[in-house]
């Protein structure tokens, strides 16, 4: 049997109980389509400041070079939010694991299912059928460009520096991904300003060439924020640099009702790091109320990377399940509400459920 090493990085907030969620349905279809999962738990963030005072000890890089893939939880502690001054905050842990394992790509699909329309503050005729995929430039840009502050500390300055060739990277993924799915991409960008726009669209324009199905189109980014709430079924694939994707992406989660549906995978080019994309949520730590289907559609995601199809497929279908159902967490739930726990377990036996009638 096929034996897959996961690094856990579980983190802070309800990233633990997420994950162990996760766990329980990644678990429960390694059985049922028999494979194995072993796991190594390491830290990261605030939590692992606490214990090392470092956000991202060696020993966890070690462990996710060594991986198959990473499964991360969250990470961020309020203790550190509103301190300007904080020398090392929890977040530098990601940012730094995301550098350390050229994590290039970070890809975010978002849908809206049919049974939660309700739940988006739009209008139901505005997000019906939404289904499109952001793909965010995950190691450059603003967020890694030269940083710094004069001595008197009155002049801070941020660099955004973009390579062709970082470009090239993830217009390849986001092209290919349209090419499977209905052939259409957006570049986001702001180059009626910016120069490393202005790279970006000549960049994709002339990767264009390799992909004649894709219909390319490029929108700036302050038009994209208003068209993605206006007309979200406009997009099929979005590409977009570092900080962009990153405010795009938290926007778009409104569409489907609730942050805690969505997941991510980080694609390098030698490992992949899999995390639901809301953050850590410390107000619901240790409640039993933060939502588990962001990190376990995340699991999915791990799966297909490892090449397990039918497996990432069977948790995408209990989870599909679990909504239909009503068995959801309060940020979802109509009347009746339920743990994170009992929503694990809900998935988690409907993977055992349905594979063992093979119903279908
Ligand atoms: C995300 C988060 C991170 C980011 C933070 C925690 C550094 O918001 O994954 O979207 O800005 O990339
Ligand atoms: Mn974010």
């Amino acid at each position: 049997t096929k034996n897959y090493q996961i690094a856990v990085l579980s983190g802070d907030g309800i990233g633990p109980e997420v994950i162990n969620e996760t766990i329980k349905v990644l678990d429960a279809v390694a059985q049922t389509y028999v494979f194995e999962l072993q796991y190594q738990q390491a830290l990261i963030g605030a939590i692992a400041i606490d214990q090392t005072n470092e956000p991202l000890p060696l020993q966890t890089i070690e462990a996710c070079k060594q991986a198959d893939a990473v499964l991360f939880g969250a990470i961020g502690d309020p203790k550190y939010d509103n301190d300007p001054n904080a020398a090392v905050r929890p977040e530098q842990g990601l940012l730094a694991l995301r550098k350390e394992l050229g994590l290039f790509a970070n890809v975010r699909p978002v849908k809206a299912y049919k049974k939660l329309l309700d739940k988006s503050p739009l209008r139901t005729e505005i997000i019906q059928h939404t289904d499109l995929i952001i793909f965010r430039e995950l190691i450059s840009g603003i967020y890694f460009g030269d940083k710094k502050i004069s001595s008197d500390g009155r002049v801070a300055t941020d660099t955004c520096t973009y390579t062709q060739e970082e470009i090239e990277n993830i217009a390849h993924l986001a092209f290919q991904s349209a090419v499977k799915r209905n052939n259409k991409l957006t570049l986001i960008d702001k180059a009626n300003v910016l120069e490393t726009s202005r790279l970006w669209r000549r960049v994709v324009q002339s990767l264009a060439t390799q992909y004649p199905t894709v219909e390319v189109d490029y929108m700036f980014v302050d038009n994209a924020a208003m068209q993605l709430i206006l007309n979200p079924k406009q997009f099929d694939v979005i590409l977009t640099e570092n900080m962009f994707g990153d405010i795009i992406s938290d926007e778009a989660s409104v569409i489907g009702g609730s942050i805690g549906l969505l997941p991510s995978a980080s694609i390098g080019d030698k490992t992949a790091l899999f995390e639901p994309i809301h953050g850590s949520y410390p107000q619901a730590k240790n409640k039993g109320i933060a939502n588990p289907i962001a990190s376990i559609l995340s699991g999915a995601m791990m799966l297909d990377h490892l090449g397990e199809h039918d497996a990432a497929d069977a948790i995408r279908d209990a989870v599909l399940h679990a909504i239909n159902q009503g068995i959801l967490t309060p940020d979802l739930a109509t009347d009746t509400t339920y743990t994170t726990n009992a929503v694990g377990d809900h998935i988690a036996n409907h993977v055992r459920y349905r594979t063992g009638h093979r119903y279908q």
